[in-house]
């Protein structure tokens, strides 16, 4: 008798991906929606187990790999995995797979969500009626910025990247963007032009952050970078909060450069609400929610429960990040 693989989930994931698992794994779940498994009950979970399904908040490391003897995989659900030591894994031959693809245009509809809600000051109107402290239509009365006709320069042109540009034709942009390598497709969709990340900052309107993050790109942002935006400038973070240097981009929005700042992503998460950029009236925040629609977390659960599975039972891996150390 043959015995089946033993997967530890650490997050309650939509019955459908668990169901995956289920089919063809022994499975035991860290069965909370909410809160994030502690760090010594995954540790001790994982010291039996075969495989890993598990989320961007969970710390995926060689102390980890040290308390998992017999693992072999882990998925995440994700497209992100900053999270995770990959030469780590890939040295003990632990494959890692994550979640591209499917949740590019739900976070490219984030990202022009709060392009928008910065552009013409959405959450501040919110927040002024909510305070009681509308009087009577102005001419100058929260008055923003067009989105129309204005330049956009996205940072990071891949998936996202190009999602993003590809709505902004309908508003009639121009298009710019920086990455370390042309994107020639992007450019015959888009008429987007690749442009140094100085000159971009110089001269978007919108600034739309969506690298990776890693040794490169950490910090990436910070007093200079701010320094050579435009005033009326909206910077949109849909990454990596660690890109940031947040006390930066408090002094810079201070000065009224850039204008306005609309973040997904924070160095540290989860903020809380004494966190300094939210007593900035020239701010949105919002929490980590690029992915977040029930369709794209349910596709994302699923096809890394797909993944997963694939991976343990010897089946082609549709979405492998290591599979040159497996
Ligand atoms: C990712 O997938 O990396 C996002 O940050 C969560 O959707």
């Amino acid at each position: 008798m043959t015995t089946r693989p033993r997967v530890y989930v650490t997050r309650r994931l939509p019955e459908a991906a668990l169901a995956i698992v289920r089919q063809a794994c022994e499975l035991r779940l860290w069965d909370e929606e909410a809160i994030a498994v502690p760090r010594a009950t995954l540790l001790r979970e994982i010291a039996d187990a075969d495989g890993l399904l598990s989320l961007l908040t969970d710390r995926i490391d060689a102390g980890l790999l040290d308390a998992a003897p017999r693992l072999r995989a882990v998925a995440t659900v994700a497209v992100g995995y900053d999270n995770v030591d990959v030469p780590a894994l890939s040295a003990r031959r632990v494959l890692l797979t994550n979640t591209p693809g499917v949740l590019t245009e739900t976070t490219a509809d984030l990202a022009w969500a709060l392009m928008m809600a910065g552009a013409r000051r959405l959450v501040e109107g919110q927040r002024l009626i909510s305070a009681g402290q509308w009087t009577s239509w102005s001419p100058m009365f929260m008055v923003g910025q067009d989105v129309h006709g204005a330049t956009l320069g996205i940072v990071g042109a891949g998936r996202i990247g190009s999602a993003v540009a590809r709505r902004a034709q309908g508003f009639a942009m121009r298009i710019a963007y920086h990455n370390r390598r042309p994107a020639p497709e992007l450019e015959a969709a888009t008429g987007a032009r690749h442009q140094p990340l100085d000159q971009l900052l110089a001269e978007s309107d919108f600034i739309v952050v969506l690298v990776p993050l890693s040794a490169e790109t950490r910090g990436m942002f910070g007093t200079r970078e701010f320094a050579l935006m435009k005033p009326d400038a909206t910077f949109v973070n849909v990454s990596r909060g660690p890109v940031v240097d947040e006390a930066a981009l408090y002094a810079a929005l201070r000065a009224g450069r850039p204008g306005y700042a609309a973040l997904d992503v924070f160095e540290r998460e989860p903020i809380g609400a004494d966190h300094p950029l939210l007593t900035l009236p020239n701010v949105i925040a919002v929490p980590h929610i690029g992915s977040a629609t029930v369709a794209t977390r349910t596709r994302m659960a699923t096809v890394a429960a797909t993944n997963l599975v694939a991976a343990l039972t010897g089946q082609p891996v549709p979405h492998p990040v290591n599979p040159e150390a497996w």
